[in-house]
């Protein structure tokens, strides 16, 4: 599903990423662990290009990149098949969960509102808060909140999910 070669990335002279090489199976779940600073981050950015890796090979699926040769349709290829839940969940405030959630399918898929509302609400129940489709972000706890960013990663449809830090609040029977 994901494979790096040879993944390297520097800022500057500061090399974060040295020749990483992992390939991570379809159905995997990878925890990638390590003390502050040591390029976490900047491995899963690398993953869709929010950073630009310096050299290296970057596989999604059947899509593998040259990071120095990646054309702007393969990036924007990445990008589609994979989906970012960032620390901060990055909601919409004045959003409920359902509009959160649907936010995507109406705004880039183009999806008629009924249409997107619809799944926004299956994808709520599958993340057990369809009693939730009407709260804002800051009535709901934070393990909420992060379930709400989690559907608006599954409404994305990407074969990919990736969590920058994400335990510190997940409940631990929402973790399949
Ligand atoms: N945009 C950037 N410019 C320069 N240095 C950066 C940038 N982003 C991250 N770094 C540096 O790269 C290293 C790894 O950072 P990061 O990937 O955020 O680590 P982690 O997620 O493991 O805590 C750190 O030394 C950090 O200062
Ligand atoms: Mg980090």
């Amino acid at each position: 599903m994901i494979e790096f070669k040879s993944l390297s990335k520097q800022f500057g002279k500061s090399v974060v990423l040295d020749g990483i090489d992992l390939t991570i199976e379809k159905g995997e779940i990878t925890v990638i662990i390590g003390p502050s600073g040591t390029g976490k981050s900047t491995l899963l950015r690398c993953v869709n290009f929010l950073e630009h890796p310096t050299a290296g090979e970057i596989t999604v699926g059947d899509l593998t990149v040259d990071v120095n040769r990646a054309s702007r349709a393969e990036i924007l290829s990445l990008r589609r098949r994979t989906a970012f839940v960032f620390q901060n969940y990055a909601l919409f405030a004045n959003k409920t969960a359902l509009e959160n959630v649907a936010e995507r399918l109406v705004v880039v898929d183009r999806w008629p509102k009924e249409k997107a509302y619809q799944r926004a609400q299956e994808i709520l129940e599958r993340i057990g808060l369809a009693d939730k489709a009407d709260a804002y972000p800051a009535s709901m706890s934070g393990g909420q909140q992060q379930r709400v960013g989690i559907g608006r990663a599954m409404a994305t449809g990407a074969d990919v999910i990736l969590f920058d830090e994400p335990t510190s609040s997940l409940d631990p029977e929402w973790v399949e």
